[in-house]
């Protein structure tokens, strides 16, 4: 009997789960302080009454004999596909056909499964810092290699810096790369992707034979009209990349779960069909998304659908223009924020960003996210969400200049 070796390597724990652990401790030492929460990008508002109102309708449902479903298919159902088709990608105009979309549970199940397309050897190239679901998923099925710190990181991993000299914005790869994730708009960073800087992407996957894995949950959040909302918006993408999106920012669904990923049936590689591979995945590994919930998520594109959630979108970004505001008050050198939900910023002189983290933690009860459990290039920088209530965001923020000043 042998297990998985490939645990050893992992650290002990993820991200997230790291930093809940700490705030649990920090909870039972202060009980009777208020804890204001800007760390998880986990949202506050709660689903649009559209959505509410779908989902109730689709119970019903469920309880009539007469409409009642059991299975259905794995890629999600047709209501849903065909009007994400229509509505996230016609309207750019972009042309998928609805079997190009499968529906998920969300990004961080998929953009991991989707290594199983791939071959063991490939060269997987990752930004850093990095949202760290992909890592753990490719150090999981032994795609990364050995962690060596010393040696910068994971052996196998082609590192792909995203830091102040390039704008956030990772250069192509020097050697070989197989597969890349991408994250646009950023995710820790906040930086948001022109078509001229995508298209380069694009060129060089098709031109080396990669494959793009493009991570688009916070598409929404862009603001810039000239900005592109999807990879499919640059000629010849269809033939080198994946596309995942999520309703869980946008529509509040991350206690919901659910997403879909783009794999356009153009996308072949070594012979094989990218797509018929995921689809027969599918059938082998999922029962798809409940009924209700993807009831709720076709709801999210209904004319109310679509007004209630520019309400929470607004809301959120106007948090992001506060908090980026204040923080500049308090000293920090502030970056993303104005396309992306997230912001990103380092004090001016130089700071180790969990011991950053745990300073506003126990001196102001603020949770944040330090960089450097984004990645080495993350050191130095903290990570805020604008998902928060926006009272308890001004108050954060409040609390903070007053320990800065
Ligand atoms: C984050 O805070 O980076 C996200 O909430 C993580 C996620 O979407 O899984």
């Amino acid at each position: 009997m042998r297990v998985n070796e490939n645990f050893r390597e992992l650290p002990e724990n993820y991200l997230f789960a790291e930093i809940a652990r700490k705030v649990a401790d920090w909870e039972v030492r202060h009980p009777a302080e208020r804890l204001i929460r800007l760390g998880i990008g986990d949202v506050t508002r709660p689903i649009p009454c559209a959505v509410k109102t779908a989902m109730l309708r689709a119970v019903e449902e469920m309880g009539d004999p007469q409409r009642f479903r059991g299975y259905g298919s794995e890629q999600g159902y047709s209501f849903l596909r065909e009007t994400i088709c229509r509505k996230d990608y016609l309207a750019r105009g972009i042309s998928l056909s609805e079997d190009e979309i499968f529906i998920s549970d969300g990004i961080k199940s998929d953009c991991g499964t989707i290594l199983e397309l791939f071959g063991k050897d490939n060269i997987i190239a990752i930004c850093n810092p990095v949202y760290p679901a992909y890592l753990d998923a490719a150090a999981i099925c032994g795609r990364a290699g050995e962690y060596n710190p010393a040696a910068g990181g994971w052996t196998k991993l082609h590192y792909l810096p995203c830091v102040e000299e390039n704008g956030f914005f990772p250069s192509l790869p020097t050697g070989r790369a197989d597969l890349v994730y991408l994250c646009f708009p950023n995710n820790p960073t906040g930086a948001a992707a022109t078509k001229d800087y995508l298209a380069q992407w694009v060129e060089w996957a098709n031109r080396t034979d990669a494959v793009l894995l493009f991570d688009g949950a916070y598409e929404r959040f862009i603001a810039d009209p000239a900005l592109p909302h999807s990879i499919f918006e640059i000629d010849d993408a269809k033939t080198c990349a994946i596309e995942f999106r999520s309703f869980s920012k946008t529509a509040g669904f991350t206690g919901l779960r659910c997403g879909y990923t783009v794999i356009p049936k153009a996308l072949q590689r070594c012979g094989m069909s990218l797509h018929g591979m995921w689809k027969r995945r599918l059938s082998a590994r999922s029962n798809g998304v409940s009924y209700i919930v993807q009831r709720g998520a076709e709801a999210v594109y209904s004319d109310e659908g679509e007004k209630q959630v520019q309400e929470s979108i607004d809301y959120y970004m106007e948090n992001a223009a506060v908090i980026c505001r204040e923080l500049r008050k308090s000293g920090f050198v502030v970056y993303g924020g104005k396309n992306a939900p997230y912001v990103w910023a380092r004090r001016g002189e130089a700071m180790d960003s969990w011991r950053l983290f745990e300073l506003l933690l126990n001196e102001c009860g603020i949770v944040t996210t330090p960089g450097a459990g984004f990645g080495t290039q993350g050191e130095g920088y903290l990570r805020l969400t604008a998902f928060g209530d926006r009272k308890a965001t001004a108050q954060a923020l409040g609390r903070l200049e007053k320990l800065f000043h």
